[in-house]
């Protein structure tokens, strides 16, 4: 646990998100504006080569010495999350100020600003954004980090190819688990923003490392790729955890069934808000640690040759 560096927050600055896709009329439903159009309708820069989400080929990342533990500050703080907000695209909960990771192979300190969800249509859908091996998992949570010498300005850091360090947490479904009180917390505020716009203060006290739980933040994989909607831009150093969150089903179907695209209650339901995968890139990961496994076997001969011992005995 040494890598964990908590201090608890009192924060004082709301992180303000915009986001500059707010122009370009994109979408994931409808196939005059889903992401097969985005090359095209958001040409810079959806339409070029260092594209995410991808998929992980676990046997061809390449072992990278430098990729550390990442230190988190103020993760622990019950006050760091804002407000939640149905965006009509996903659902966004805004982070306060003093939040920070650093370390994780990454060259400078990041500022965490939001974090965010993708879905597929209830938890038997899947609806990650990156896969592994092919696998899909049910959602992917995005936690949003700007390098910390751009003090939040989001549109400086998308002009530097890595401005941005995106955390990327699979969450998988698991009916023999009963979510812990963070995630059924987060979930029931779902209910209070069905509509595109919606949003409200978050009152419950939820940490964002609660959220987190089941998760080695020593165990990922990285690459270089870019933002996952429109417009695309190539700015993010990603970071994909091996380690899936698990979510009871229930809490995953919510996403699935509260939630609508428009500002109407007859509008669609919000399901499938995830890019498909783009054209491979070199992704890294952490050398194996093998002294685990070889211990694990030097205590079975050990055990193995006890017992021979003791039955020749
Ligand atoms: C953690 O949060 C506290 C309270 O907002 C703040 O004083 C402190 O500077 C934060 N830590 C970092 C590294 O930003
Ligand atoms: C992407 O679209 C932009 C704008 O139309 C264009 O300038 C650029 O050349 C295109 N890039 C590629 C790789 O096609
Ligand atoms: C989502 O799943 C529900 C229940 O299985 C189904 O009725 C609905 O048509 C699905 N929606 C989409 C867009 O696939
Ligand atoms: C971000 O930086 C740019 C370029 O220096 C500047 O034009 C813009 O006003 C800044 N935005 C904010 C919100 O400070
Ligand atoms: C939400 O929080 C903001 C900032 O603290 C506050 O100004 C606003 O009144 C709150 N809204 C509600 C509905 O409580
Ligand atoms: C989470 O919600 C439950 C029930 O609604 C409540 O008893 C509990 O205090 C809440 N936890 C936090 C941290 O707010
Ligand atoms: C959602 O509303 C916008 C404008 O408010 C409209 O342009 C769009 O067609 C609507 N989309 C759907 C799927 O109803
Ligand atoms: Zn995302």
């Amino acid at each position: 646990m040494k890598w964990l560096a908590f201090t608890l927050a009192f924060c004082l600055f709301v992180v303000d998100v915009y986001s500059d896709s707010d122009t370009i009329d994109w979408c994931y439903h409808d196939t005059s504006c889903d992401d097969r159009t985005w090359p095209v309708i958001a040409a810079n820069f959806c339409n070029r080569s260092r594209q995410s989400p991808i998929n992980i080929a676990t046997a061809d990342a390449i072992e990278d010495g430098n990729l550390i533990g990442f230190t988190i500050t103020n993760f622990t703080s019950t006050s760091a999350l804002v407000d939640i907000t149905n965006t009509g695209k996903t659902v966004k909960v805004n982070i306060k100020k003093g939040v920070q990771i650093s370390g994780g192979g990454l060259s400078e300190p990041y500022d965490s600003l939001q974090f965010h969800l993708h879905w597929g249509n209830r938890s038997t859908k899947g609806g990650s954004e990156h896969t592994v091996n092919g696998k899909r998992y049910p959602m992917e949570l995005h936690l949003v980090n700007v390098k910390s010498r751009y003090n939040l300005n989001t549109s400086l850091a998308l002009e530097d190819s890595t401005g941005l360090a995106a955390l990327g947490f699979f969450i998988e479904a698991d009916s023999s688990i009963t979510t812990g009180e963070f995630w059924r917390n987060l979930t029931a505020y779902l209910r209070q923003i069905p509509l595109a716009g919606d949003h409200v203060n978050i009152t419950h006290d939820i940490p964002l490392i609660g959220l987190l739980q089941g998760v080695d933040l020593t165990r990922y994989y990285r690459y270089l790729g870019s933002l996952t909607t429109p417009t695309c831009n190539e700015a993010v150093v990603w970071t994909v955890f091996k380690d899936p969150i698990r979510v009871s089903p229930e809490m995953i179907d919510l996403f699935s069934t509260e939630l609508h695209i428009n500002n109407t209650i007859d509008s669609p339901l919000m399901v499938n808000v995830f890019r498909n995968v783009q054209p491979d890139l070199l992704v890294t990961t952490q050398r194996e640690d093998t002294t685990d496994d070889s211990v694990k076997l030097c205590a079975s001969l050990a055990l193995l040759a006890l017992s021979l011992v003791l039955s020749s005995s």
